[in-house]
C-alpha cells in the first residue's frame, strides 16, 4: 500500500493507493467518528462493493443510501433524500458518512456531511479512476444548479481517502478513459516528466496494468496533495487544477448533464486550452501535436460537440468560478508542464478556438 499525505495542519489526512483496502478494516476504523456510519453509495457501485465494504463496518451500526446512477442526480434534490435518511434513523452529529462511488457520490456525500448538523466527518472510497486520481482528494464537494456545474457547494476535507485500485477492475473502459483525462492534466500543468512518462506507457494504463495504474494514481495524488497543501480554498495556485475546465463544463452544460462524461469534456477542454495557449505564442504546433496525440491515444475527444454554437458556447463560460467581475480568466499553457491563470488574451483569439474546435 502506498500513503500519499495531504498537509493540512489540523485537517491533514492520508490517502491510501492500493489493492484489496476495502477489505482492511483496520484503515477505516483509524479515521470514523463515532459509531454510527451512514453509506452513500448508488445503484451501480452498490451490488459491486456495498457488503465488501459493509463487511469492514460490522463493529459499526451502519445504513445505506442508494442513490440513482448519473450526473443529472448530482442536485439539490437528491441531496435532500440523503439529509432525509440521516434524520429519518436519526443519526447524531458524532457520525461518520461513507462516499462510495465515483465523483458524483464523493461529491454530493461529501457535501452533506458539510451540510448535516454544520459538520460531520466524511470518508472518501473512490471507486472510478477519476475520483481515485481527483476528485476524493482535496475537500471540494458540490450539486450541480440547472445553470451551471458545481455552483452549490462547499469546501470540506474528508478524514481519509481509500482508494481501493482492485474496483477498478469493473470499471467500463470509457470510464476509464475518462479518468486518464485528469490524469494527463497533472502532467500538463505542473509535471512534465510524468507527462512524458504518459506518452510512454498510457497503453499499461488503459490495459490496467498493476503497477501502471498505481504509479499513474499516486503521482496524480502527489501532484493534487502538493497543490490543495498549497492553496486549500482555490485563491492562488489550486485554479491551475481547473486546465480544460472552463470549457469543459460548458460542453457538459450545454449538451446536457451525463451526455459527455466529464473527463470526455475536460479532454476536449485541455485541446482548446492547448490551441488558445498557441495562438498566444506560447506553445510550438509540436507541442500541441504531443497533447492532442496523447489524448487520441487515450481514447479521448479532442474537439467539441458541433450541436453547441459559438455564441452559446461563450454564454456558458461566463458561468464559471473563475470569473471576477466579470472577467472571464482561463487556465492556459504557458509551457508543456507549467500551467498559468490568465485573463490576457484577446476575446478574438478565442472565438478562433470555440470556432476551430466546434467544426
Ligand atoms: P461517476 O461518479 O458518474 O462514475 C462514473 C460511472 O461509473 C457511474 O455510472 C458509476 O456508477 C460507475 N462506477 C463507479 N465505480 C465503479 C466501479 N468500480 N465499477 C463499475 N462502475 C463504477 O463519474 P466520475 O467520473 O467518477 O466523476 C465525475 C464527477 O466528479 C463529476 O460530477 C465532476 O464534476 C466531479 N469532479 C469533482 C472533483 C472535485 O475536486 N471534487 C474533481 C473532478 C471531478
Ligand atoms: N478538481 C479541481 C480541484 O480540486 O481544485
Amino acid at each position: 500500500m502506498i500513503t500519499v499525505q495531504v498537509d493540512l495542519q489540523e485537517r491533514s489526512y492520508p490517502i491510501y493507493i492500493g489493492r484489496g483496502l476495502l477489505k482492511q478494516n483496520s484503515l477505516l476504523a483509524k479515521h470514523i467518528v463515532g459509531s454510527e456510519v451512514m453509506v452513500v453509495t448508488n445503484e451501480t457501485v452498490a451490488p459491486l462493493y456495498l457488503d465488501t465494504l459493509l463487511k469492514s463496518l460490522k463493529d459499526y451500526r451502519c445504513a445505506e443510501i442508494i442513490l440513482p446512477d448519473g450526473e443529472q442526480h448530482k442536485t439539490l434534490a437528491v441531496l435532500q433524500q440523503i439529509f432525509d435518511d440521516l434524520l429519518k434513523v436519526p443519526f447524531s452529529r458524532h457520525c461518520t458518512v461513507i462516499a462510495l462511488g465515483g465523483g458524483v457520490i464523493g461529491d454530493m456525500a461529501g457535501f452533506a456531511a458539510a451540510c448535516y448538523q454544520r459538520g460531520v466527518a466524511y470518508i472518501q472510497v473512490p471507486t472510478t479512476l477519476l475520483a481515485q486520481v481527483d476528485s476524493s482528494v482535496g475537500g471540494k464537494t458540490a450539486v450541480n444548479h440547472p445553470l451551471g456545474k458545481n455552483m452549490i457547494g462547499a469546501f470540506y476535507q474528508p478524514r481519509c481517502v481509500l482508494a481501493d485500485t482492485d474496483t477498478l477492475d469493473t470499471l467500463d473502459e470509457r470510464q476509464l478513459r475518462a479518468g486518464l483525462a485528469e490524469v494527463i492534466k497533472y502532467g500538463l500543468i505542473r509535471d512534465i516528466d510524468f507527462f512524458t512518462w504518459l506518452e510512454e506507457h498510457a497503453s499499461e494504463v488503459l490495459a490496467r496494468e498493476p503497477s501502471a495504474l498505481i504509479h499513474a494514481i499516486e503521482r496524480s495524488c502527489r501532484n493534487k496533495a502538493e497543490i490543495v497543501a498549497a492553496d486549500e480554498r482555490e485563491s492562488g495556485v489550486r485554479a491551475i487544477l481547473n486546465l480544460g475546465h472552463t470549457f469543459g463544463h460548458a460542453i457538459e452544460t450545454g449538451l446536457g448533464y451525463g451526455a459527455w462524461l466529464h473527463g470526455e469534456a475536460v479532454a476536449a477542454g485541455m485541446a482548446m486550452a492547448a490551441d488558445l495557449s498557441q495562438r498566444l505564442g506560447w506553445l510550438s504546433a509540436t507541442e500541441v501535436g504531443r497533447v492532442l496525440n496523447l489524448l487520441e491515444r487515450a481514447g479521448l475527444p479532442r474537439h467539441s460537440p458541433e450541436a453547441i454554437h459559438k455564441a452559446r458556447f461563450l454564454e456558458l463560460m461566463a458561468v464559471d468560478k473563475k470569473v471576477i467581475d466579470g472577467c472571464l480568466r482561463l487556465v492556459l499553457l504557458r509551457q508543456l508542464g507549467q500551467a498559468v491563470v490568465t485573463d490576457g488574451f484577446d476575446s478574438d483569439l478565442l472565438e478562433a478556438t470555440i470556432d476551430k474546435a466546434t467544426v
